[in-house]
């Protein structure tokens, strides 16, 4: 993914204020005594370096070796150790079923057509233990911000043409859509943040057992 490599080269650290909802987010991580967590998307490793500090034992992701590189400097300043990993989300997660008390991912996921991004949230589902949680933000804005000009190959699916981000998918969430492609979790908040991108907290549904009907034997 050229775009966000190139942003973190020419930028180095890119987002160093914390996402406005991560503190309630930690608090519920405590609650919950989660230990195992996945920063999906790192970055430049703001969250990576928060998580860490906390406590937690922290595996963070990012297709951009850049990005992997400032955050392994950050954590290094701050004598602080995660397990980083290049990895597109877009491809099988390199973790076992179950692996995680926790998915943090913000502003990462919809990066790619819908088809894609569903096929991550199922990946998401399948490295959380039962219960886990998962705090996720997707854009909710058309992207007017950040170029001038746009195609739309899929519905909600928005290309820029010029930009930072130029030639890479951006695909659109509602409310209603969020619900949805995350229905197998138990939704504990669903809002807009400042930055306008929806803010999902929610937990894993246990698999409901499946039950034989006596008809079918
Ligand atoms: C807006 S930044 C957010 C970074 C970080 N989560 C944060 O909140 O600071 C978007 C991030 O998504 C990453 N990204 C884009 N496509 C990706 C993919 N296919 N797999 C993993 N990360 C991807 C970019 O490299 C970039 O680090």
């Amino acid at each position: 993914m050229g775009d966000w490599e190139s942003i973190f080269k020419k930028s180095g650290k890119v987002f160093l204020k914390i996402q406005e909802d991560m503190r309630r987010v930690i608090s519920l991580l405590k609650k919950n005594k989660a230990k195992k967590i996945l920063d999906l998307g790192c970055g430049s490793g703001r969250h990576t370096v928060l998580l860490t500090k906390q406590g937690f034992d922290v595996t963070a992701t990012d297709v951009s070796k850049s990005g992997l590189k400032i955050t392994r400097k950050w954590l290094k300043k701050e004598n602080l150790s995660a397990k980083l990993k290049e990895h597109s989300c877009y491809e099988t997660f390199p973790f076992k079923d179950d692996a995680f008390d926790a998915v943090i991912s913000t502003q990462v996921i919809h990066h790619n057509f819908h088809n894609k991004v569903k096929f991550c949230i199922s990946e998401i589902e399948r490295v959380l233990k039962p219960n886990g949680v998962v705090f996720i933000t997707v854009s909710a804005n058309k992207y007017k911000r950040r170029a001038s000009k746009f195609e739309m190959p899929e519905p909600r699916t928005y290309v820029p043409l010029d930009g930072d981000e130029k030639g890479l998918p951006h695909f659109i969430y509602t409310k209603t859509l969020m619900r949805k492609d995350f229905k197998n979790f138990q939704v504990l908040s669903l809002h807009k943040d400042k930055g306008d991108h929806w803010c999902l907290l929610g937990r894993l549904k246990e698999i409901t057992p499946h039950v034989i009907s006596p008809l079918s034997s």
